[in-house]
């Protein structure tokens, strides 16, 4: 066995629990370890740009595209959003830490009393919710754009998300989601694992696959096949919906679970939201 199939099989091991007991660390590791021995050429601040970091021709395109970022007015409606006062007279600067600037990489926590993932979308709207306001919908708009900005603001921050050891529910939510992206579903019987970590680098009809890694460093999304700004969890809808699986709710538990794993494995990765994909 070759190095690369050796350390693939290690890591599908340790994700299909019959490796030894892996907490998240030794998952985040033998992850980076993956990716680096399969792109050992891409720094590894790199992965935070997608196929990108390893598509030439794309990668040009990307860099015409963001000569002019598509996603600069949603952080312009964004903040508007962000600074406007509710009715009440508070605003989103009374929820969070640090008047909500530069706090992305805080995101998700789990929130122990609520027993649930926290993602920073999810929180918006319970903020919302605490000011008697009605929630906004999670898959684009306002909500999408008061995102970015809090991402803008947040770029260059290293993402750190933790798994508290003294909390098993903790512990359960990132071993669910881990379970979820390594799950097959769908017609066609694809976990989120085979295109992103078997088959990473490699083309699926006009795309190439990009890493887990770097995933969860830079939503939300303008997309040029939306035409608009979006967040993560449409893009996993996208993808589920690409093997014929049905979509989860947007904020769902099971979502929420994914991508606390999601963002865990990119932890030492710069946030770089809001970006620009094809
Ligand atoms: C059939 C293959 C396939 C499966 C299975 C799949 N995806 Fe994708 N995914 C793609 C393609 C194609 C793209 C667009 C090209 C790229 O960025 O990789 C993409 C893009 C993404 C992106 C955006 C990458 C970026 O740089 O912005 C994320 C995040 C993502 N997928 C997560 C998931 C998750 C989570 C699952 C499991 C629920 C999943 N994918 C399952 C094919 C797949």
């Amino acid at each position: 066995m070759n190095n690369k199939i050796l350390l693939l099989s290690v890591i599908i091991g340790l994700f299909t629990g019959t490796g030894a007991t892996a907490g998240p660390e030794e998952d985040r590791t033998a992850m980076l370890e993956y990716y680096t021995g399969r792109f050992p050429d891409v720094p590894l601040q790199e992965f935070a740009n997608g196929l990108y970091a390893f598509d030439e021709i794309a990668r040009e395109q990307w860099i015409e595209m963001e000569d002019f970022p598509p996603y600069e007015i949603a952080i312009e409606d964004g903040q508007a959003l962000f600074e406007a006062p509710f009715a009440n007279g508070k605003s989103y600067a009374d929820c969070f830490d640090n008047g909500g600037i530069g706090i992305r990489q805080q995101y998700p926590y789990f929130d122990a009393d609520l027993g649930e993932v926290v993602t920073l979308e999810l929180a918006i709207n319970q903020c919302r919710a605490a000011n008697d306001e009605e929630p906004l919908p999670y898959l684009t708009g306002d909500l999408a754009a008061i995102s970015a900005y809090m991402s803008y603001t947040s770029r260059g921050n290293t993402i750190n998300v933790k798994v508290p050891q003294d909390n098993p529910s903790a512990l359960a939510a990132y071993e669910s989601g881990k379970q979820y992206y390594y799950t097959r579903r769908g017609q066609l019987n694809f976990a989120c694992m085979s295109c992103h970590v078997q088959s990473a680098g490699l083309m699926l009809r006009a795309d190439r696959l990009s890493t887990t890694l770097g995933h969860a460093t830079h939503w939300p999304v303008y997309r040029a096949k939306w035409g608009e700004i979006g967040t993560l969890h449409k893009r996993i809808s996208e993808c589920n919906s690409q093997v014929f699986a049905k979509p989860l709710e947007p904020q769902s538990i099971e979502y929420r679970n994914l991508e606390y794993f999601l963002t865990y494995m990119s932890n030492g990765l710069e946030l770089n939201g809001p970006a620009s994909r094809r």
